[in-house]
């Protein structure tokens, strides 16, 4: 168990900032006449500004993860929250971050857009995390650990008591990136966060839901963490139509469930095939929607696939996943094409 002073870790300039406040956070009331945002006020359906907020959405959000809505943020895809938790925690040329390597690359990028040093570390040959590696690797001026689970590029969880460690010793924030946590049946880190107001959470609408265009993430904390972002994030940053399909999406649970079940019996049957496959030297274990290969020569099937009108992910150049693809389980349909044509190299 660990609660930190998490005002202590806030940017100074943000800790003393006064966020702007737009009309539809002034009157949330229900009116009969709006003359307070500037808007069109001809209906187009679009002509009014959304919910700052979100509220009918968290509320939904709220119930479906067992969470209180105070303790969630929305954000344009889990990219905008990662960014709004450097920006709003990390002094840029002062603080760090900690990324242990391979992971997704967003972490590295928004910290190098908000000028704030990367501490790296590498995962263990098995993509797990180095506890002792790790602690030696953060420092005073370390402000975030993200960790990955189920890790992209590799596929695996990593080891909750493993997890429960880092939040335990380390004084800052641990980002748990659960974007893939709907595929495997761990009930990830939620459950934790009565017991660590270090701990946030992503996740996301892009993976399991399948609303990847919608650009929806969920950032789940302690609601001293979320007050911070609330902060400093744009007034309106979830567009009226992302709330109104996000909302009637997450009310087909049942049909999510479903497509994580068939893309999940999909995974073994497309393992079992690539596993013929004569230059597929290894499949990693995935707790996700994609198998990380490793093939006798990455580049040249990447490319060869690539003329077949198939598209992997060549990850061979970064770090310990030299010759590997990682390939997203598809329909039934794509991944017999995939097959066959990995056949015909
Ligand atoms: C681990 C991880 N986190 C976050 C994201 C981005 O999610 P979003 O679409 O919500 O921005 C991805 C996308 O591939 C991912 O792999």
């Amino acid at each position: 168990m660990n609660k930190i002073d998490i005002s202590s870790l806030v940017r100074e300039n943000v800790k003393s900032l006064k966020p702007y406040s737009s009309a539809r956070d002034e009157y949330q009331g229900a009116a009969s006449v709006y003359l307070d945002a500037n808007e069109n006020p001809f209906d187009t359906g679009y002509n009014r500004y959304p919910d700052p907020q979100q509220l009918k959405l968290k509320e939904q959000i709220a119930k479906i993860k067992n969470v209180h809505q105070n303790q969630i943020l929305l954000g344009n895809g889990s990219d905008e929250p990662i960014d709004l938790l450097i920006r709003a925690f990390c002094e840029p040329h002062k603080d760090n971050v900690v990324i242990p390597q391979p992971t997704y690359g967003m972490y590295t990028v928004s910290a190098n857009v908000n000028a704030v040093k990367i501490k790296t570390v590498n995962l263990s040959s098995e993509f797990d995390i180095d506890l002792g590696a790790l602690e030696q690797t953060w420092d005073a001026n370390t402000k975030i650990i993200f960790l990955c689970s189920p890790n992209n590029p590799s596929g695996n969880l990593l080891t909750e008591r493993k997890i429960r460690q880092v939040l335990d010793k380390f004084n800052g924030l641990v980002v748990v990136d659960e974007a893939y946590i709907d595929f495997t049946s761990s009930a990830g880190f939620v459950p934790y966060l009565k017991d660590y107001n270090n701990l946030v959470i992503l996740q996301t609408l892009s993976k399991a839901w399948g609303l990847a265009s919608l650009r929806l993430g969920i950032c789940i904390a302690h609601v001293g963490v979320i007050n911070v972002l609330n902060k400093i994030k744009p007034p309106y940053n979830i567009s009226d139509l992302t709330q109104r399909v996000a909302l009637e999406h997450l009310s087909k649970e049942a049909l999510k469930n479903n497509w994580v079940k068939e893309i999940l019996a999909e995974r073994e049957v497309l393992q079992k095939q690539l596993l013929t496959i004569g230059f597929v030297e290894k499949i990693y274990p995935s707790d996700a929607n994609f198998l990380l290969v490793k093939v006798t020569a990455a580049k040249e099937t990447y490319m060869k696939l690539v003329e077949k009108g198939i598209i992997v992910r060549d990850r061979s150049a970064v770090v310990l996943c030299d010759n590997c693809l990682r390939i997203t389980v598809g329909t039934k349909e794509e991944n017999k094409t995939l097959i066959e044509s990995l056949r015909k190299l």
